[in-house]
C-alpha cells in the first residue's frame, strides 16, 4: 500500500515536471517569435543594409545631387561610398550661375591643358529650376534655385544655379525685386519717388564711418527727376555730341538718377578713384549695399564709361554678392543694357528748350573742361549709337551731374 503510493507520487512528481519544462520551452519561443516582430529592431536591420539616396556611384555622378540625403550611413558604408570631388582638372567660368526665366546660357568649361572636355556629362539638381542639354546650354524655366553638375574624367564641378523673374510694374522693370533703369529699362516720366529713405540711410551710415576713418565722402549729385535728365543729357550732347554723350549720361527715362537709388560721390571725375576716399568707397560701399555701377572694363556690358563716383544701392545682400564675384548688375540680374529704342520715346523730340524746367543745379560755363575728341552735333538726330567700340570711350574729367 505504501509502496503504491509512493509510485503515485514518483508519477504526479515526474509529470509536474514535464508540463513545467513544456511551459518554459514554450515561453522561450515565444519570446524569440515577439523579438522578429518588433518594429523597431526590424527597421534596424533594415536600415543597416540600406544605402543612401544620393550616393554617387560611377553611372549617375552628374545629375544627382540634392539635400534629401537623410538616411543614416553605417561606419563600414561611409569607408566604401565615394565622395563627391570637386573637379580640379577642370572648373566652370562661373562661381555662380544668374539667368532668368526662358533665358539660355551656354556654360563654359575651362581646362588645364590637353584635358578633353568634349565628353562632359551636364545635369541639374531641380528640373523644374533649369534645365541643362547634352553641350552645357543651361536654360532658366521657373524662378528659384537649384545647382548645374558636370562630370567628366571621374571629377564633378557643381555650380550654384539662380533663376531669377522679371516683373514690368507700372512701366517700371524689377528682377527678383531689384528695380533696373539702364539702356534698354527705363521708368516713366512721371515715375517721381525722390531719394529713397533706405539709401539716404544707408549712405549716412557710409559717411559716418568714413569719416571716423579721416575720409571726406560727400553727395555731388542725388536724385534726379526725368525733367532734369532732360537738361543734364542735351548739356552733354550739345557740349560733346551724342555718341560720346551717350557714354557717360543716360537719356531721360533711363538714368539711374531717377530711381532714387543712386548717388554720385565727390569730384565726378575718375581722378577720384585714385583718392582714398574712392579706393574706401570702391572696397567697402557692399557693406552698405551700394555697388559702384559702372566699373571699369565691363563698359561694354554696362552700356557706360567707368564712373568710379556712381554708386547705387542694392541692399547689402546683393551688393555683397555683386562685389565678390567682380559682376556688374547686368550680370547679376541678366540684364542687358543697349540703346534698342527709337527716341521718340522720350520727350526729348518734341520739347522745346524753353519747356525743359528745371535749369541744371551747374551753370553750362563749368561744364566744359575739355576739348571734347568729336565735334558738335545736332541734339538727338542720328540713329541710337549703340555699336560704339570700347576702345573709344574717352576718360575726360566731366563736372556736371552725369
Ligand atoms: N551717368 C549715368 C549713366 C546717368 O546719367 O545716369
Ligand atoms: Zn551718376
Amino acid at each position: 500500500m505504501a509502496q503504491q503510493k509512493k509510485r503515485k507520487a514518483d508519477r504526479t512528481y515526474f509529470t509536474f515536471t514535464l508540463l513545467m519544462i513544456s511551459v518554459i520551452l514554450v515561453f522561450a519561443f515565444g519570446l524569440m517569435i515577439g523579438k522578429q516582430n518588433n518594429p523597431q529592431q526590424a527597421e534596424t536591420v533594415q536600415k543597416s543594409l540600406s544605402v543612401p539616396k544620393d550616393t554617387p556611384t560611377e553611372n549617375n555622378t552628374s545629375n544627382n545631387i540634392s539635400e534629401s540625403n537623410t538616411e543614416p550611413v553605417t561606419q563600414s558604408q561611409k569607408q566604401t561610398i565615394p565622395e563627391y570631388k570637386q573637379a580640379t582638372s577642370f572648373w566652370g567660368a562661373y562661381s555662380h550661375v544668374y539667368l532668368r526665366v526662358n533665358h539660355e546660357k551656354q556654360l563654359e568649361l575651362k581646362t588645364i591643358a590637353n584635358f578633353d572636355l568634349s565628353d562632359a556629362v551636364y545635369g541639374v539638381s531641380d528640373e523644374n529650376i533649369a534645365s541643362v542639354d547634352e553641350t552645357g546650354m543651361l536654360t532658366g524655366l521657373t524662378k528659384g534655385e537649384c545647382i548645374v553638375t558636370i562630370s567628366c574624367k571621374e571629377e564633378t564641378l557643381h555650380i550654384p544655379v539662380t533663376v531669377r523673374e522679371l516683373t514690368v510694374i507700372d512701366g517700371c522693370t524689377y528682377v527678383d525685386g531689384i528695380l533696373v533703369a539702364n539702356k534698354t529699362y527705363g521708368m516713366p516720366a512721371e515715375y517721381d519717388p525722390g531719394m529713397l529713405p533706405e539709401t539716404e540711410e544707408a549712405f549716412k551710415k557710409l559717411q559716418d564711418d568714413a569719416k571716423e576713418l579721416g575720409l571726406n565722402i560727400y553727395e555731388s549729385s542725388g536724385y534726379r527727376t526725368y525733367q532734369y535728365q532732360i537738361s543734364a543729357y542735351k548739356s552733354m550732347c550739345d557740349a560733346y555730341g551724342e555718341a560720346y554723350a551717350c557714354m557717360y549720361s543716360a537719356r531721360p527715362g533711363y538714368s539711374e538718377h531717377q530711381t532714387g537709388y543712386t548717388i554720385d560721390c565727390n569730384s565726378i571725375d575718375n581722378t577720384f578713384a585714385e583718392t582714398a576716399e574712392g579706393q574706401w568707397l570702391a572696397d567697402h560701399c557692399h557693406e552698405y549695399g551700394f555697388i559702384v555701377r559702372y566699373p571699369e572694363n565691363k563698359e561694354d556690358i554696362t552700356g557706360y564709361n567707368y564712373e568710379s563716383w556712381h554708386i547705387r544701392y542694392v541692399g547689402i545682400e546683393a551688393a555683397t554678392e555683386i562685389h565678390e564675384q567682380n559682376l556688374t548688375l547686368e550680370e547679376y540680374l541678366d540684364v542687358e543694357s543697349v540703346h534698342n529704342h527709337v527716341d521718340g520715346e522720350t520727350e526729348m523730340e518734341t520739347e522745346t528748350e524753353s519747356e525743359i524746367t528745371p535749369e541744371p543745379e551747374q551753370p553750362e560755363s563749368d561744364f566744359i573742361t575739355s576739348e571734347p575728341e568729336q565735334s558738335e552735333s545736332n541734339f538727338i538726330t542720328s540713329e541710337p549709337e549703340t555699336t560704339m567700340p570700347v576702345e573709344s570711350f574717352i576718360d575726360a574729367p566731366l563736372n556736371a551731374p552725369v
